[in-house]
């Protein structure tokens, strides 16, 4: 059976206080609440997860990711952050190719595919994300668009290394809106990407590949999202930023 996860993206958001409150309130809530099957992946911004390793118990429940990493391994590359620096402080995950990255830092598939592959190098589960915009949901073959960034950056991997990777299926017309998929058009999506994973994996890969749903996903909208037999999960922004409705997205998982 393959993994449930769901991630809490918290982007640029928190001062160290508040950081501290929520790791800590959301540590003891999974520990209290959460029995089931499904692990809770905290992504704060880089400069805490060094404090969040405090919190988390290795081998628990909740593991901690970064939001992204450097295409290099180490080098002259100010303000930069590199793979081996994250597995060195206990960072297991890191988000990569968020739409946010792609749009305001013109992050392209290249680069991904390299960042991908240093990421696995260093022992890190990359968390890839992909998604189409609005536009190209009303006026193009937006499944192919999902499925080339996919192919892009992740398809020159052996199924050994593939296997150590998480998908997010993120449509950028549902990040921040309000505005999230429908159940239908999430299952249709993560449907037809598990399709693309096992023509060039296999069946069995595909069937053990995780693939997250994000955008707008919150406390009301979770459960529905996630009984979809092809959600595995979910990808939080503004929702991680609240405990009481991180848990209840957390538990809408089990
Ligand atoms: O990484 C998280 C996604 O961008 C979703 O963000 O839940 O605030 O829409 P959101």
């Amino acid at each position: 059976m393959r993994k449930k996860i769901v991630a809490g993206n918290w982007k640029m958001n928190k001062t160290a206080d508040e950081a501290k409150a929520l790791l800590s309130e959301v540590v003891n809530m999974v520990k209290d609440e959460v029995t089931g099957n499904v692990e809770v992946v905290l992504c704060p911004p880089a400069l805490y997860l060094a404090t969040a390793r405090q919190y988390v118990t290795p081998g628990g429940k909740v593991s901690l990711g970064a939001q992204n990493c450097h295409e290099k391994e180490s080098g002259a590359y100010t303000g930069e952050i590199s793979a081996p620096m994250l597995q060195s402080i206990g960072v297991e995950y890191v988000i990569l190719g968020h739409s946010e990255r792609r749009q305001y830092f013109d992050e392209t598939s290249a680069q991904l595919a390299e960042k991908v592959n240093v990421a696995l190098a260093s022992g890190l589960k990359p968390i890839f994300c992909c998604g189409e915009s609005r536009d190209l949901r009303e006026n193009g073959d937006y499944v192919a668009f999902v499925k080339d960034q996919i192919t892009d950056s992740l398809f020159h991997l052996s199924a050994e290394s593939f296997a150590n990777v998480v998908i997010a299926y993120e449509p950028i017309w549902a990040i921040g809106t309000g505005l999230t998929a429908s159940s239908a058009q999430a299952q249709d999506m993560h449907f037809e990407l598990r399709r693309h994973i096992a023509d060039q994996y296999g069946d069995s890969v595909a069937q053990d590949t995780t693939i997250l749903y994000g955008g707008s996903a919150n406390a009301q909208n979770a459960a529905e999202l996630f009984a979809q037999t092809d959600v595995d999960g979910g990808l939080i922004g503004g929702a991680s930023l609240k405990s009481r409705d991180f848990l209840t997205v957390v538990k809408a998982a089990q």
